[in-house]
């Protein structure tokens, strides 16, 4: 792992731009939170935004502009924005606009973007695809068979006499996964993914493979095309309940850095598993530029890689950025420019914890529109140390923060150890307030 920390040549940007963040969670709260931090960033526009990115005290403005789906008519708007408001940077958040080409569009417009282009993203977009690779440069993954016929595909798993987990091998919206005790409920996977069409044309092909076990670890490494700078490990923790119980959710909370995995892993999985598929990828003509995720499973045989992501999780993103040292905006611009070994990439040594603040009923049937007081509080009683990003929220005329979604907050705090971030965050998530607000005490637990 090389992690340079040579002065940044910014002569490249004599004078600050503005930044236009496409996303509305808490990942594009803690990206502009970190590039305004950045003497090169004047003005932060948010595209779709929420409550926390826009407002009094809010970090930049929120703006009008369709990033979903990717066509003309919405590429063209914000090419125009981009071009009547000064912006010399577009950061791509969410993994839909980046599997649907809005990289590749933008970029012919000539707009300096940070995000994988499409056939690169496709390593998210199409799990068949990513298994394939995967297979082809021999990283270490779960068995897999990929279908795209639904006989075939029960017929496979009426054989198969121990457990397996069925992906729609499209976007899903982080649901499309079904991880199976038995083959009963594998069956029932299977039709509801290609007979019912819960998840529409991203379940036309299903990957179904070995159901591994062991912990999890999310590693995200930024990559240039050239350079592979792999961040701390991060652990995120997806079902709904304290001691990993109940429904999966798209996360409710993540710390790093994590314990389970120390530099000689990070460097092993950096070897046989980004390298390889950066290469992999290279073969066929593809250059890899943003962040690359790798979800992993520790298990006895080793780690094995469970799928990848093209863009920074959420929640991992919001305390990596407590962590980040260096200027959010040359990285990126470096990463565009394959220049990656020229910027500041050093960490805080601290550990961060994020907790998320949910609205009662998630990952089910909630209500939004409920009021939240406390957020600045909680940061002020933290000293430095806390930041609260808002994901589902929303401001009224008036001003107020109300809840507009399941995941509302992503509370971290910085600590010497995780028990402290863990303890730090904790009092803070106290003193924020929403009727119905559920989140787990126990972020980092598996590890404590
Ligand atoms: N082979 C496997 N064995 C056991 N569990 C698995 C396996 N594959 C996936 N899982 C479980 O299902 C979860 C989701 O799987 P995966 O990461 O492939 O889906 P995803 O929808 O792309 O997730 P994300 O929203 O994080 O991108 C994993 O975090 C893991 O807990
Ligand atoms: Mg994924």
């Amino acid at each position: 792992m090389s992690r340079k920390k040579t002065e940044s040549k910014t002569s490249k940007f004599p004078s600050p731009t503005n930044v236009l963040i496409l996303g509305n969670g808490g990942r594009e709260h803690a990206l502009g939170w970190k590039l305004k931090q950045s003497k090169h960033v004047a003005k932060l526009y948010f595209a779709p935004g929420n409550g926390g990115t826009s407002g009094v005290g809010g970090l930049g403005e929120n703006v009008d502009l369709k990033i979903e789906p990717v066509n003309t008519k919405h590429c063209d708007a914000i090419d125009y924005f981009v071009r009547h408001h000064n912006v010399g940077l577009i950061v791509v958040g969410p993994e839909d606009p980046l599997a649907g080409g809005m990289v590749d569009r933008l970029q012919k417009y000539g707009h300096r973007v940070f995000g994988p282009i499409e056939a690169a993203a496709r390593l998210e977009g199409d799990k068949a695809f990513s298994k394939q690779l995967m297979r082809a440069a021999s990283i270490p993954t779960a068995e897999a068979r990929v279908f795209t016929n639904l006989d075939a595909a029960l017929t496979y798993v009426e054989s198969r006499d121990t457990p397996v987990v069925v992906k729609a091998a499209g976007l899903a919206k982080g649901k499309g996964v079904i991880v199976c005790d038995d083959n009963e409920q594998a069956m029932a996977a299977v039709r509801e993914i290609m007979e019912d069409h819960a998840f529409g044309d991203a379940g036309n092909t299903v990957v179904i493979e070995e159901r591994l076990s062991g912990q999890e670890v999310s590693v995200l490494a930024l990559v240039d095309g050239r350079n592979i700078f792999v961040l701390d490990p991060a652990q995120d923790h997806k079902q709904a309940y304290e001691n990993d119980t109940g429904p999966n959710t798209g996360g409710m909370g993540a710390y790093t850095p994590t314990p389970l995995m120390d530099d000689a892993m990070l460097t092993e999985i950096e070897r046989d598993v980004l390298v390889p598929v950066v290469d992999a990828l290279r073969r066929d003509g593809i250059e890899y530029k943003g962040v690359l995720y790798a979800g992993l499973m520790l298990t006895a045989g080793g780690p094995k890689v469970l799928e990848f992501n093209c863009r920074f999780g959420d929640p991992e993103c919001q305390p990596l950025m407590m962590r980040m040292k260096g200027d959010l905006f040359l990285i990126m611009n470096a990463v565009i420019d394959g220049t990656l070994d020229e910027v500041d990439l050093s960490w805080d040594k601290r550990c961060c914890c994020c907790v998320v603040m949910a609205s009662g009923g998630y990952p089910g049937k909630y209500e939004n529109g409920k009021v939240i007081t406390g957020i600045e509080e909680a940061e002020a009683a933290g000293d430095g140390d806390v930041f609260v990003f808002h994901a589902g929220t929303t401001r009224d005329k008036d001003d107020q923060v109300l809840t507009a979604g399941g995941r509302v907050l992503g509370v971290c705090a910085l600590g010497d150890d995780l028990k402290d971030a863990q303890q730090k965050a904790n009092a803070a998530c106290d003193r924020i307030h929403f009727s119905g607000a559920q989140f787990r005490r126990d972020i980092g637990y598996r590890v404590m």
